[in-house]
């Protein structure tokens, strides 16, 4: 019963999570910093979501790699669920919020959606570095 994740498992989390915050990244410069017509799409945006959409599914798997039991047994052995729980809320509301971006078809709530998605999207790093620290910090030993 392993909680810890292996090398490899835990570099493929790190490399969709830096892909999606990047590829956001990217696209945020591109709408609200080199537009040079307000009214105009830069072209890095329309490059920066294609990668985004790439990223997004491999961080939908990376996410579903840890639910059987990294999430599972840490859940039941009560270690480390304050962050854990935030962990899952944030990729909650990122999966919520990106399924609205592609499909919700209110233009007033488009707006909304999008940034809701996109501050989540900033705080998730955040989240995922007090998550691993505190989950070293209360690592028992030997587990
Ligand atoms: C979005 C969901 C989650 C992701 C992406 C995630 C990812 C990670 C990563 C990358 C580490 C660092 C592993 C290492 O340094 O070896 C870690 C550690 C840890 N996580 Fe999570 N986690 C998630 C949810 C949870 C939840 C819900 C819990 C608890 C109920 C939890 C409990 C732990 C524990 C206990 C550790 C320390 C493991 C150890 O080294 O012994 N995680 N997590
Ligand atoms: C599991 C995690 C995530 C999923 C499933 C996801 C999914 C999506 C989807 C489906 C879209 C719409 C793409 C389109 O319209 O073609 C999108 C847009 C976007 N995402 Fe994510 N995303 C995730 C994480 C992140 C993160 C970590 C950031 C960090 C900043 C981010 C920033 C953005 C931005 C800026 C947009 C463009 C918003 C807009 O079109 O108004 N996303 N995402």
């Amino acid at each position: 019963m392993s909680i810890a994740l292996p090398g490899r498992h835990r570099r493929l989390i790190y490399l969709a999570f830096a892909f999606l915050v990047l590829s956001g990244l990217v696209w945020l410069g591109g709408r609200y910093g080199l537009r040079s017509d307000p009214e105009l799409p830069h072209p890095l945006e329309a490059w920066a979501l294609k990668l985004h959409g790439a990223a997004a599914m491999l961080g939908l798997l990376a996410l579903g790699s840890v639910l059987p039991q990294h999430v599972r047994f840490a859940w039941r052995a009560r270690r480390n669920r304050t962050s854990g729980a935030t962990m899952l809320s944030l990729a909650g509301i990122l999966i919520l919020t990106g399924y609205g971006l592609y499909y919700a078809a209110d233009e007033n709530l488009r707006p909304w959606i999008s940034l809701a998605h996109w501050a989540s999207g900033l705080v998730l790093p955040a989240g995922l570095i007090w998550h691993v620290a505190a989950g070293r910090r209360r690592k028992k030993p030997g587990s």
